[in-house]
């Protein structure tokens, strides 16, 4: 036969094939291939038989009609690693494995606000079922970081200690440094209550169960909950569930953000994030590294941290806050460390300023706002820095104060310091029920540096002023 016309057939029949294949695609979707449970170590499902990428999501289904919803997580030759996001008792060998869909999409819509969800957007707080229409990715969307508006205008967080002296930019991101019991989740709930964001998106991520509800009721209350959603996985909640808690939170802030909102995104706890990073990877097999965290861990945090920010010309800012345990109060943890690097700035709470029953106790002399310069004046800028110095110098000199083997005016400098404290540690208590905004805490600020330094002036002459102090 002719070899031209062999090879004419040929053509025109592998693409009426391909057109075939295609239309049977479009009407009915690709098939999907069932695979089979073939074992379970600890929290790690194995599958065989089936294909499906990472992050997809496959159901397991037992022979009684049990069904299991899991991710993948990784793969080794033939086999799937998946990790459950509900119940698994119940499951049993050669399961059928199910894959559903290749990517996570998060619920998302005006109709989230007030309302208290769990890392898989089910409603937790009793008022039914939370009727959103809109998907966002659970992973975000990249942003050129060119293309991010710069950060320039201050949050009014409604704490007095960060909005005066460790003033905190929109768009920026905080980390809040701090042991147990220290004071952290009143202060979260006191910057939901008192901040002007638009929204305050409040994540809840591997803390105890009870401080969800404590949390919501007691400390948000209705005030708080009004502008605020909420979404909670705590520590009872599989790792893959905390995860996708932490990154739901920031899928809705995300959301917000497009809208063109400015948004609060408070983390709590970044700690429990890389924790159950952890229990994963090392489920799977990675090897550990720094103290037991294997390194996809510290990969993984940039990629959440990174999401917050502010968003293309004309969206709104996330700024965030995300706690750091720092366990027995040891402040070179891998995951502080690593938290310290790649956020913009930290407050650090500290025991013996709450044991002291000084509220909120934020060590002013270790917290810092990497943007501070980009958001306030030179004027301001001379003033916290005059309050710092001044605060410092009565800590550093403190043992020698407290048992009398300082001698007042021995040195002018210390004198003042001395007389300062009491107005100092005044000015950064605050009660948890009093909101101050950010007007008012440069005002206080001002205030209270002119006040001391006119007492010192009626004592002393010439009079010092901050900036003639700052610039000595
Ligand atoms: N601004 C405040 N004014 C008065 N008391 C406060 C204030 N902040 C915290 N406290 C006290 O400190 C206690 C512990 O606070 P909180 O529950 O916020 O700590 P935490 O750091 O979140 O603790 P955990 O590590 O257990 O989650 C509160 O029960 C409250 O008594
Ligand atoms: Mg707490």
């Amino acid at each position: 036969m002719n070899q031209p016309l062999i090879d004419q057939a040929l053509s025109s029949w592998a693409t009426s094939l391909a057109q075939t294949a295609q239309s049977c695609d479009d009407m009915c979707g690709k098939p999907s291939v069932e695979g089979m449970l073939t074992r379970m170590v600890g929290l790690t499902l194995e599958a065989s038989g089936c294909q499906a990428p990472i992050g997809a999501r496959c159901d397991v289904v037992t022979p009684a009609g049990q069904k299991v919803e899991t991710e993948v997580v990784g793969f080794s030759g033939e086999k799937l690693y998946l990790m459950p996001t509900s119940d698994i008792r119940g499951l049993v060998p050669n399961s059928r494995v199910i894959p559903t869909s290749h990517s996570s999409a998060v619920n998302v819509g005006p109709e989230l606000l007030g309302r208290v969800i769990d890392g898989r957007g089910r409603p937790l707080d009793g008022k039914g079922p939370v009727k959103t229409r809109l998907l966002m990715p659970l992973e975000g969307r990249e942003i050129n970081p060119l293309s991010r508006t710069p950060i320039r205008e201050p949050l009014d967080v409604g704490v007095r200690a960060i909005n005066a002296l460790t003033s905190i930019g929109r768009g920026q991101r905080m980390g809040l440094f701090a042991g147990s019991g220290v004071g952290k989740s009143v202060l979260l709930g006191m910057m939901t209550k008192y901040t002007d964001a638009d929204v305050v998106v409040v994540g809840l991520i591997g803390e105890r169960g009870r401080e969800v509800r404590e949390f919501v009721q007691e400390i948000l209350g209705e005030e708080g909950l009004q502008k605020s959603v909420v979404v909670a996985a705590p520590a009872d909640s599989s790792p893959l569930m905390r995860i996708h808690g932490a990154m739901q939170a920031t899928s809705i802030a995300e959301y917000y953000r497009d809208q063109g909102k400015n948004v609060l995104l408070l983390m709590d706890s970044l700690t429990r994030f890389a924790q159950a990073q952890r229990e994963i990877s090392l489920a799977i097999g990675e090897p550990p590294a720094t103290k037991g965290y294997p390194p996809s861990v510290f990969a993984r945090l940039p990629q959440l941290v990174e999401r917050a920010g502010n968003g293309d010309k004309g969206s709104g800012s996330i700024t965030a806050f995300y706690t750091v345990l720092v366990e027995g109060d040891d402040h070179n943890d891998p995951i502080a460390d690593a938290a310290r690097a790649i956020l913009d700035g930290h407050i650090l709470l500290s025991r013996q300023l709450a044991e002291s029953g000084h509220y909120p106790a934020i060590d002013v002399e270790a917290s810092i706002s990497r943007l501070a310069p980009q958001i306030m004046d030179k004027e301001k800028q001379i003033r916290v820095q005059f309050f710092r110095k001044n605060y410092s110098l009565y800590q550093q000199n403190k043992d020698l104060i407290n048992v009398g083997a300082y001698q007042v005016g021995s040195d002018a400098e210390i004198d003042f310091a001395i007389q300062m404290q009491p107005h100092l540690m005044r000015f950064m208590s605050q009660d948890m029920n009093q909101a101050v905004s950010l007007t008012e805490s440069y005002t206080q600020l001002e205030q209270l540096l002119n006040n001391q330094l006119a007492k010192k002036a009626q004592t002393t002459t010439p009079a010092a002023s901050p900036t003639s102090v700052v610039n000595r």
